[in-house]
């Protein structure tokens, strides 16, 4: 797999950790658009800015080719910020998963936690989900939930998220690598073993 991230990428460290022995992917390359820290996990890194680009469409189109030159098989956003373009969707559609810190379709976007805590909600959680042209809309792949607690502030609970998170997309990334995924557009399912 190769994963794209934009952050200080725990996601990416957690499954770079459990991708060893056993498990049934590894990520032969990561892929950020900015300097950041998940830039310097050690693992193979290609980076491509949209700063660098005349526009989006040319972006789209470096990003597809440099992702592409390391045949993956899987694709796993893991906390990148900018929204995949119809290049990237068209050469690997059906094959990219992100993870996203929120029980979708509440709070889709990239304020996702300050969003569910401004809405006073209770229980949020996080969704992983494959990719589609849509912000956050592409069918399900599991979620779990995680309760807001009185005090907490979009960093606390960024937090308690993130932690199921790493979980969650550890175990959806072995089941698919294993087992593939049905989908027809709108649902999706990983057959049970
Ligand atoms: C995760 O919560 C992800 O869902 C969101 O950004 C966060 C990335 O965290 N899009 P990290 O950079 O891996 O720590």
């Amino acid at each position: 797999m190769v994963v794209l991230a934009s952050g200080t990428g725990t996601l990416l460290r957690s499954l770079a950790d459990a991708a060893g022995d056993g498990y049934p992917a590894r990520i032969v390359a990561v892929g950020v658009d900015r300097d950041c820290d998940a830039a310097r996990s050690g693992i193979e890194t290609f980076r491509v800015d949209l700063a660098d680009h005349p526009d989006r469409d040319a972006w789209d189109a470096a990003l597809t080719a440099a992702t592409a030159a390391h045949r993956p098989d899987l694709i796993v956003s893991a906390g990148f910020m900018k929204i995949l373009g119809p290049r990237f969707l068209a050469e690997f559609g059906g094959r990219i998963i992100n993870t996203h810190p929120a029980l979708l379709p509440s709070f889709p976007g990239a304020h996702a936690v300050p969003d569910a805590l401004a809405h006073g909600v209770k229980v949020t959680g996080t969704t992983v989900h494959l990719v589609d042209s849509g912000v956050d809309t592409g069918p399900i792949l599991a979620q779990e939930a995680v309760p807001v607690l009185d005090g907490d502030d979009a960093s606390t609970l960024h937090e308690r998220i993130k932690t199921v998170e790493r979980r969650l997309l550890i175990d959806v990334i072995a089941a698919v690598a294993s087992r593939g995924v049905i989908s027809d557009g709108r649902k999706a399912q990983i057959p049970s073993e």
